[in-house]
């Protein structure tokens, strides 16, 4: 009988370690590495290191006011809606799902002039509205201090071969 009660509780200790284990590890990634990356046969510029869980933890506590929609400053459903209530276990579509064209848009003399909601549809774009717009606002509310908004800052020189 207590042979048995031994088991069950070692049977539940277990349990609960595994859930308690999952609870931690289905977290939000710590840094993404060029993101869609995959979806670029060739980069043009370095690979942008961007640290999520500064973004989405630190800053997002120290600038409440960035981050009025919460993880919903860049993450929206559809219709554009921000997902403020959105956790870490939650499945999170990636941006090239929307935004669908990799790269910038066209430009040059002969490239079309295109509105921001046509600009959008291209993943590059998408994402360099999304960074900069709050690092902008950033800059200019807590000078002296700088988020990236130059080319080079975001994209790492690359090596040439
Ligand atoms: C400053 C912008 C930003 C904020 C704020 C932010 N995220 Fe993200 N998150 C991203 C980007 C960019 C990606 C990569 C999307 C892609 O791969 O297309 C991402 C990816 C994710 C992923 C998927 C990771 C994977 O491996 O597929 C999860 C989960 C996630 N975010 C959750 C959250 C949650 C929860 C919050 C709020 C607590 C949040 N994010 C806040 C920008 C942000
Ligand atoms: C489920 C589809 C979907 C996903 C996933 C998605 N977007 Fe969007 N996004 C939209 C739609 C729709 C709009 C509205 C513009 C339009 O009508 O084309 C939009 C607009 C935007 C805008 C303009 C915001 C504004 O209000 O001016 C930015 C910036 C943006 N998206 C960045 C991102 C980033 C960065 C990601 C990934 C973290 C992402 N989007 C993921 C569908 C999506
Ligand atoms: C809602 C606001 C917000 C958005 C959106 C945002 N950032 Fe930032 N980012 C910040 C703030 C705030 C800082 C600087 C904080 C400081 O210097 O104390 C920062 C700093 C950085 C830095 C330098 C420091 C570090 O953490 O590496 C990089 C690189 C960066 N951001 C990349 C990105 C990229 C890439 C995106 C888009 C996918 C993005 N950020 C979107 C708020 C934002
Ligand atoms: C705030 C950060 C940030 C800044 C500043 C920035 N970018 Fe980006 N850019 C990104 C992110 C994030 C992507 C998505 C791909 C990735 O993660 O590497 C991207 C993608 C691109 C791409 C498509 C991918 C590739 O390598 O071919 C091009 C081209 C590009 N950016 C050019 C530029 C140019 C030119 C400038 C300066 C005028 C610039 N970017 C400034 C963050 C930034």
């Amino acid at each position: 009988m207590r042979k048995k009660h031994f088991l069950l509780s070692v049977v539940i200790v277990t349990a609960v370690a595994f859930v308690a284990a999952a609870v931690v590890y289905a977290a939000c990634p710590e840094i993404i590495k060029g993101i869609d990356a995959s979806a670029y046969k060739k980069h043009k510029k370095g690979t942008v290191v961007f640290h999520h869980k500064k973004h989405e933890e630190t800053y997002a506590k120290q600038y409440p006011d960035l981050y009025k929609n919460g993880c919903g400053e860049c993450h929206h459903d559809k219709d554009n809606k921000p997902l403020t209530n959105l956790t870490c276990d939650d499945k999170v579509q990636k941006c090239i799902d929307c935004h669908k064209i990799p790269g910038e848009r066209p430009k040059g003399k002969k490239a079309p002039k295109l509105n921001k909601k046509e600009r959008l549809a291209y993943h590059a774009e998408a994402l360099h509205y999304n960074c900069k717009d709050c690092h902008k606002k950033f800059n200019k509310k807590y000078k002296p201090k700088k988020a990236p908004t130059t080319c080079s800052k975001c994209h790492p020189k690359k090596k040439k071969k």
